[in-house]
């Protein structure tokens, strides 16, 4: 325009891309929770939010634009185009239907699985060098058909998994025990769902075992009835989805804090859903969440728990259950 040519004297053009791409697909409940956690807390200055409502995505976006003055001023772009996510460096999949109060994640499995079809070659396409992260659910399955579809190693495509669960299971051990949520060590692996592990062998407060201190700990006889938080940790979706129709902050904040891990290639270890054939006995190729150390390249290693034989047998049976479902979807 005739202003900018009066006020600027031009020396080169702007490049189209920052570092820090995310895209996220999907602007339902828990697209916004993730795009507000990413930008809020400056974790990516460059958002890209795909949907396939053009309305709604435009409102979005025009919406967490005018925020722009408090946000240190992100590029946000929204399209039903995948063009528009070229150059990402992480992809946040939260496109699809959620449960309906009655239904399990399970529940959503092939509907969700035909999302994936059209978006993860769309996103491949575009971003050949995006690490995916898949939040939609039945998440460990959808893990599993995203890397399918995508054809990229294993460390490039991971579920959100029982990072959440695990944040859930130490929120409630801390308030049962009057100290914060991030001095309680403890880890839920297994699937994201009603067959979560919860690792009583080795939550922790400073080094010190719980279990050390109470032996039944988690046990069906334990007189502190401690079993009870890990109830309350599956049971946590559909209290929440019963009072507000469905979840979506501690999701949000939970995918923004692994693609921080990601961009800023901390190297933290997070609870998240990647191949577990070979791993703690494991022969079936599904996807369940152990801990792992997630860098710049995706997952790097998987930590390897000393689990007790409850626990490896509670794996297990996640693991065949989600391979019998994962047999019956149609790719
Ligand atoms: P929502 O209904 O609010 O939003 C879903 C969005 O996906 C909608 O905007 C819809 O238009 C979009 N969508 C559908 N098909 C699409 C396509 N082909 N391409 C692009 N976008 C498409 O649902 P929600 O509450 O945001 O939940 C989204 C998913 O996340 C559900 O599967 C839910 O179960 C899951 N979820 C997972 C976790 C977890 O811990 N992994 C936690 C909460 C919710
Ligand atoms: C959760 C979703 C529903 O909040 O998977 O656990």
């Amino acid at each position: 325009s005739g202003v900018t040519k009066n006020l600027f004297s031009a020396i080169s053009d702007p490049k189209p891309m920052t570092s820090r791409k995310v895209t996220v697909v999907g602007i339902g409940a828990v697209g916004m929770a993730t795009a507000v956690s990413l930008l809020c807390q400056g974790i990516s200055n460059d958002i890209c939010l795909i949907d396939v409502m053009e309305d709604r995505l435009k409102g979005e976006m025009m919406d967490l634009q005018h925020g722009s003055l408090f946000l240190h001023n992100p590029k946000i772009h929204a399209s039903k185009d995948f063009k528009s996510s070229a150059g990402s460096k992480v992809c946040i999949v939260t496109a699809g239907v959620r449960q309906q109060e009655g239904e399990s994640r399970l529940d959503l499995v092939q509907r969700n699985a035909n999302i994936l079809k059209t978006t993860i070659p769309a996103l491949c396409q575009h971003s050949p060098d995006a690490i995916l992260i898949i939040v939609s659910n039945p998440c460990d399955i959808l893990t599993y058909v995203a890397w399918k579809l995508s054809k990229l190693p294993v460390n490039r495509v991971f579920g959100s998994g029982t990072n959440l669960d695990s944040s859930r299971f130490r929120f409630l051990i801390a308030q049962r025990l009057g100290c914060s949520t991030s001095s309680v060590h403890g880890w839920i692996i297994g699937e994201h769902g009603d067959s979560s592990v919860p690792v009583w062998s080795g939550v922790n407060i400073a080094g010190v075992r719980l279990k050390d201190i109470a032996p039944k700990m988690g046990d069906d006889d334990d007189p502190e009835l401690w079993k009870k938080v890990h109830k309350d940790v599956i049971d946590a979706a559909y209290q929440i989805i019963k009072l507000k129709g469905f979840t979506n902050w501690a999701i949000g904040l939970s995918a923004a804090a692994l693609t921080n891990t990601i961009l800023t290639n901390q190297h933290n270890v997070h609870a998240v859903s990647v191949m577990v054939k070979g791993r703690h006995g494991l022969d079936y190729e599904v996807f369940l969440s152990l801990p792992a150390v997630i860098g710049a390249n995706g997952v790097e290693k998987v930590v390897m728990q000393h689990l007790a034989p409850n626990e490896r047998c509670a794996l297990k049976f996640s693991a065949a259950m989600l391979s019998e479902i994962q047999c019956g979807i149609k790719l």
